[in-house]
């Protein structure tokens, strides 16, 4: 398994390219199956999920070509509205064939999501939506069948605005017979972009953006070609990097969907500045210990929750850092312990009290955004840290040693 190797403490300078945005990707090419025909997607990232991804449309019947970040999926073969256990075992955004499926043949089949890292991570509101717009929904061996010969309109009312769900929802109610109403729906800038490429293969979709999202059913969707809005999450990383490491212009953004994080850098001293399509970050040696509260769109996003408490472990004073979206995403905390920070965690709460410096170790990463945050407590450690099971990292970041050995960080892989 490879390792990845840092050589801490370097000062960073340049530009940085941000890649297409995974969450925004992964829906995009399930939606692709409810039409018949071939779809073009460009600035795909190349990552372990998106591939995954490509591996299940392929199973699902897809003719799929993948280069230079361009994505094409042919539909017309797709016959086999299955999901099996061993692709959403490693990459539960698979879940989201499920609504693209049932829409397009009355039937599909998935394997349910176990549990991760951080939790249990169910899916019932994916599954109770579905019954109200009337699917038969079963379980049976670890799947889930769904089942109607024609989706009608309803009104959905979820408990929480889960991204995934409305995202399965929007997907499954397209073709439905008559309106679906989604209330307390998220928004997302992916859930936001999933139904501009919907409106693109000729949905109906009202509000957009808004926590009540209105379907009229139509009969078919056709094909339709996109661009991924760039990763949000991925620019959020090299941002909060860039807090402590130096100055760091990050291009192919969009300003508007990194508002709070923003917000948070300029609380703990940073300056930055943005264009329509770039924000580039000035640094700050006076960290201010800021407390950060996880939410929905457009609250901080918790995909950089792990990667702010890496940043307060040296900051000037003491932070408290809550999750409110996932309750136990605190694998990163032990291994940030390692470098010598003081976390403590109770509940969904995690209590910094900044140290001095860190000093490099091995740790092991535990999920995508837990390695990110090892990664910036290694950039800013001193000495050498050793990053293992990279695997997490290589499913949500493109080229990320490229990335931050062009602004001059020392992190290379090393393949074991
Ligand atoms: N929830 C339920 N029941 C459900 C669905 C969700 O109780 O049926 C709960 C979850 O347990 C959680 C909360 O609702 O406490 C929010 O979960 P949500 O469904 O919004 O998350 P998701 O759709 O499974 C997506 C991203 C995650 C990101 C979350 C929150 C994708 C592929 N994944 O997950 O991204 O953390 O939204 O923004 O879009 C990542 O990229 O590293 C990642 C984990």
């Amino acid at each position: 398994m490879d390792k990845i190797i840092i050589e801490g403490q370097q000062r960073l300078s340049g530009t940085v390219d941000i890649s297409g945005a995974k969450n925004a990707v992964l829906p995009i090419m399930t939606a692709a199956l409810i039409a018949d025909g071939e779809t073009e997607i460009s600035k795909v990232p190349n990552l372990k999920d998106t591939r995954t991804m490509i591996r299940l449309l392929e199973i699902i019947g897809a003719k799929c070509s993948f280069s230079d970040n361009n994505l094409k999926i042919d539909t017309k073969s797709v016959n086999n509205p299955e999901a099996p256990y061993d692709l959403v075992k490693t990459m539960r955004a698979s879940f989201y064939v499920l609504g693209p499926l049932i829409a397009r043949f009355g039937y599909v089949k998935v394997s349910l999501p176990g549990g991760c890292a951080w939790g249990p991570r169910p899916v019932d509101y994916h599954l109770k939506g579905l019954e109200k717009l009337g699917a038969k929904v079963t379980l049976k061996n670890g799947y889930i069948r769904a089942e109607a010969d024609q989706l009608k309109g309803a009104e959905i009312n979820f408990e929480y605005p889960s991204v995934g769900a409305t995202g399965n929802i929007l997907m499954a109610s397209v073709l439905a017979k008559g309106t679906t109403i989604i209330n307390n729906a998220a928004k997302e800038p992916e859930i936001v972009q999933l139904c501009q490429f919907l409106i693109k293969m000729g949905a109906s979709i009202e509000g957009v953006g808004t926590t009540k999202i209105i379907v009229e059913g139509v009969s078919s969707l056709h094909s339709a070609n996109i661009e991924v809005i760039p990763d949000r999450i991925e620019a959020g990383t090299f941002l909060i990097a860039g807090a402590l490491l130096g100055e760091l212009k990050l291009n192919n953004v969009i300003p508007s969907h990194l508002d709070s994080l923003a917000s948070k850098l300029r609380e703990v001293g940073c300056n930055l500045k943005t264009t329509n399509s770039s924000i580039t970050i000035h640094p700050t040696d006076k960290l201010n210990a800021v407390d950060m509260t996880t939410d929905v769109f457009p609250g901080f996003a918790t995909d950089l929750q792990a990667q702010w408490v890496a940043l307060m472990a040296t900051a000037n004073g003491s932070s408290i850092i809550k999750d409110t979206v996932y309750h136990d995403r605190f694998s990163h905390v032990p291994e940030l312990n390692r470098f010598g920070a003081n976390i403590k965690v109770e509940k969904n709460t995690a209590f910094v009290r900044g140290v001095k410096s860190l000093v490099g170790a091995p740790v092991m990463s535990t999920d995508i955004r837990a390695s990110a945050s090892l990664i910036i407590a290694g950039l800013i450690a001193k000495g050498r840290t050793e990053i293992s099971r990279v695997y997490h990292i290589d499913r949500g970041y493109e080229k990320i040693e490229e990335k931050f050995r062009s602004v001059g960080a020392k992190i290379y892989r090393e393949s074991q």
